[in-house]
């Protein structure tokens, strides 16, 4: 079933999910990830959300098997309205493959979903499972040595003509992070359909690249290349806003 983009009928989560494409456009990050897309056979794409990098691979005339999976129904269904892979209803931790890919992907900080070192243990247990020995993990997180939450807090909202034509204004708030490194994200998003902001909330977790490292090692991962940026920059710890990692399945 296709959840329709109503506004007065949808929670604030949902509304988030069917803005998604309308807010974040084709752009460097994408450009990376497709890059090691098109040089693979098998691939999966885990957080897929609408599915924007397996579309635009099979669009560009990638042949081979691309499977994505996203546990948020809003975001997958935009994902299903297109053929270009397999595409499955469920979180990282949940990916029932052994040995089938040759490439995995988390693009858009998705890894940052993952809230604690268990989901985060059983969800790299799950993509190494999937990958064939040599099989590489591609994924990037934010650095919490940039501090990015800080900006999100700008006070500024960001204004933009939605689907339907109708002006929306969208700000943020943001906590600091908590003992485990979660920031809490709340999105407010304001429009002649409501008498008040409708609310999105959401989760997101900075580990810093020595904790990210030991997550790796212990579920069977060599890590292979470090960029800071999606233009190849090196990684550095201090500065660098990204933590983009390529890792090998041992
Ligand atoms: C910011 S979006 C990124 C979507 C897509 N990868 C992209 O680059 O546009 C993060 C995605 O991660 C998904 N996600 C949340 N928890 C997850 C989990 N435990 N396993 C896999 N994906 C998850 C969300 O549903 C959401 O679609």
């Amino acid at each position: 079933m296709t959840i329709a983009y109503d506004p007065p009928s949808l929670d604030g989560e949902t509304l988030d999910a069917l803005l998604y494409d309308h807010l974040n456009h084709w752009g460097p990050s994408e450009g990376f990830y497709l890059e090691h897309v098109m040089s693979a056979a098998t691939v999966l794409d885990i957080g897929c959300g609408t599915g924007t990098i397996l579309r635009r691979a099979r669009g560009e005339g990638h042949d081979g098997r691309l499977c994505g999976l996203d546990p948020d129904p809003a975001m997958l269904d935009q994902a299903r309205a297109s053929h270009a892979a397999e595409w499955l209803l469920a979180a990282a931790a949940e990916a029932p493959w052994n040995g089938e890919f040759d490439l995995a992907i988390m693009s858009g900080n998705a890894f940052q979903c993952l809230l604690d070192d268990r989901v985060t243990r059983e969800s790299l247990t799950a993509v190494r499972r999937a990958l064939t020995d040599g099989g590489r993990f591609v994924f990037d997180t934010r650095n919490p040595a940039a501090t990015a939450w800080r900006t999100w807090n700008s006070g500024h909202p960001f204004e933009f003509v939605d689907p339907l034509g109708e002006p929306m204004r969208v700000h943020q708030k943001a906590s600091e992070p908590d003992e485990h490194g979660v920031v809490t994200l709340e999105t407010y998003f304001s429009a002649s359909y409501w008498d008040r902001p409708l609310k999105a909330s959401c989760g997101l977790r900075f580990i810093g690249p020595d904790h990210l490292d030991r997550h790796l090692d212990a579920a069977g991962f060599a890590v292979q290349q470090r960029y800071g940026a999606f233009d190849k920059t090196a990684f550095d710890p201090e500065a660098s806003g990204s933590i983009i990692t390529v890792a090998t399945a041992l």
